[in-house]
């Protein structure tokens, strides 16, 4: 693994963010803050206000009082102020990028750009869409009228993670506003930064109270925001474990939500694919180059046993040649883990897999304790083989570059070791045959399958989990409909006699 050497630039003092309420950019009513830091420097860079329930109390009101007004702008005058934030954002890619990479650790050139372009993507895409909120007419004969209308729900309250902050608040803001909803963002307290930059841009062409962004920790002002009574609509992406928390909350008052949580997705080697092209493509697909920060992340690779070893001394060269470094430097192809106990708790299953007797180390292992990446959250890229799928590290979702190698040679072994998970969200299957490959896919239970290749989530897909993976989809314009929308039927008896 080669090293990123940059000279450091003298730390400049952290800067002071504001949250968004009602179109005013504030502090926490109490006064309180919290620091962000530069993962891959271990400096603050920044404080944010510590919001709690006194703020998400104020933010809520502001999109109640902004509710009624915004659901009655027509659609497609909605999506074109939607179209002028996606061009603002256009504008200021690379400086959103750099905020992004700061915040969070991720590459810019790999990584944190990317997620910049697609944002100001996101709010393209769902501003064309406001045309597509359209209802049914239903045949009850010559003398009914029936009709449904797509209706906003009110306010939603949504809550994000850390990973692609920006991107996944896009996928929040975007389908929920142009749906006629308002909406109150709690950003993840690692990486707020970008988020709020977003809102900014927002703000400059959307009413006040339509977009409320607070941020804070998640017990502190996600928890109250989602058992907030006047919120209509809860809609979580992180852990499994916090979107039970959210899905009990929704359940005390009915409120429909929408999960995206994590994922331990299988990737299924086939003997008769081209090895170093697959190899690319698992490397791309288990998001090595996030530091696989992901939740669709290819973590666990079923790999054919006549190919076992020799894909496997593939997978060392091409991973081994990806540089760790700086993620502000340009020619570093994986960055820093987001802070220390995601850090910590990735170092603790890397240990966990050097103790075990029945798993081999194939490259990598703990960070090193000197030398520049000692400065930050590096994890090395770490692959353990000869495993079996019933170990903690085949089962849980690490969230960080260490993947497991699983032999397997008869296809129906292969497809139940890929179900034998909780999780069910993506999966990756590499095979030339046809036939194989959509008898495989159509097998997994997951809720996106790639075949033969690992790209990201595209606007217009539907994406979501299957079982502990979550519920709902929101990428798509159907996501858009299903999630941010409620359906009124109107039946009219057109046989009304008329007053004498
Ligand atoms: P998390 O699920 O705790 O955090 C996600 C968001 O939920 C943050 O905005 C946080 O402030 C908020 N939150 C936390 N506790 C809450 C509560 N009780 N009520 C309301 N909101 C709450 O994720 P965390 O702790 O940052 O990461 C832990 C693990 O979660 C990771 O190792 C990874 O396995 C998984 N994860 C999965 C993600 C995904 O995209 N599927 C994203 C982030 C984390
Ligand atoms: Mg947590």
């Amino acid at each position: 693994m080669s090293v990123t050497e940059q000279a450091r630039p003298a730390e400049a003092k952290p800067r002071h963010a504001h949250m968004l309420i009602d179109g005013n950019w504030v502090d926490a009513l109490s006064g309180a803050t919290l620091v962000v830091e530069n993962p891959g420097r271990r400096t603050p860079i920044a404080t944010i206000p510590r919001g709690n329930a006194d703020d998400v109390q104020l933010a809520v009101a502001a999109a109640q009082q902004a509710f009624p007004a915004w659901s009655r702008i027509p659609p497609r005058q909605r999506g074109r102020m939607l179209l002028q934030v996606a061009e603002a954002l256009e504008a200021r890619i690379e400086e959103l990028a750099r905020i992004i990479a700061e915040e969070t650790g991720n590459a810019i050139r790999t990584q944190a750009r990317n997620e910049s372009t697609l944002t100001a993507d996101i709010f393209r895409y769902f501003a064309g869409l406001g045309g597509e909120l359209k209802g049914e007419t239903i045949p009850l004969g010559e003398h009914v009228l029936s009709y449904t209308r797509r209706e906003p729900l009110g306010v939603v309250g949504a809550i994000i993670p850390w990973n692609a902050p920006v991107l996944l608040g896009a996928l929040k803001i975007a389908p929920a506003l142009v749906a006629g909803n308002t909406l109150v963002l709690k950003a993840a307290e690692d990486a707020p930064l970008g988020v709020l930059f977003m809102a900014r841009v927002c703000q400059e062409f959307l009413p006040p109270g339509v977009l409320n962004v607070l941020t804070g920790t998640g017990e502190e002002a996600g928890g109250p925001l989602a058992h907030h009574p006047a919120i209509r609509k809860l809609s979580f992406t992180g852990s499994t474990e916090v979107g039970k928390i959210i899905m009990h909350a929704a359940a005390e008052r009915i409120v429909p939500v929408s999960l995206e949580l994590g994922g331990k997705s299988p990737s299924i080697v086939y003997p008769d694919a081209d090895q170093d092209w697959v190899v690319d493509g698992v490397i791309a697909g288990m998001r090595f180059t996030r530091q696989s920060q992901s939740c669709t992340a290819g973590s666990r690779l079923f790999l054919h046993r006549d190919i076992f070893d020799s894909f496997l001394d593939k997978l060392t060269k091409k991973t081994q040649a990806l540089k760790l470094g700086d993620p502000l430097d340009e020619t570093s192809d994986i960055g820093a883990i987001i802070n220390e106990k995601q850090f910590r708790k990735v170092c603790g299953y890397v240990d966990e897999g050097l103790h075990r007797k029945d798993a081999r180390l194939v490259f990598g292992g703990l960070p090193p304790k000197e030398g520049p990446l000692a400065q930050g959250y590096f994890a090395i890229p770490t692959v353990f083989a000869d495993t079996s799928n019933d170990w903690r590290l085949a089962r849980e979702e690490i969230f960080g570059p260490v993947l497991v190698a699983i032999p397997w040679r008869d296809e129906a072994d292969a497809i139940r070791m890929a179900n034998d998970s909780h999780y069910g969200l993506a999966a990756y299957v590499w095979t030339h045959d046809i036939g194989t490959a959509l008898r495989t896919a159509h097998a997994i239970e997951s809720g996106w399958v790639q075949v033969n290749q690992g790209l990201g989530q595209q606007p217009g897909h539907s994406y979501g989990g299957y079982k502990q993976s979550g519920i709902g989809r929101e990428f798509s314009l159907e996501g858009m409909l299903d999630s941010f929308t409620q359906r009124k039927n109107v039946t009219v008896n057109l046989n009304t006699p008329r007053a004498m």
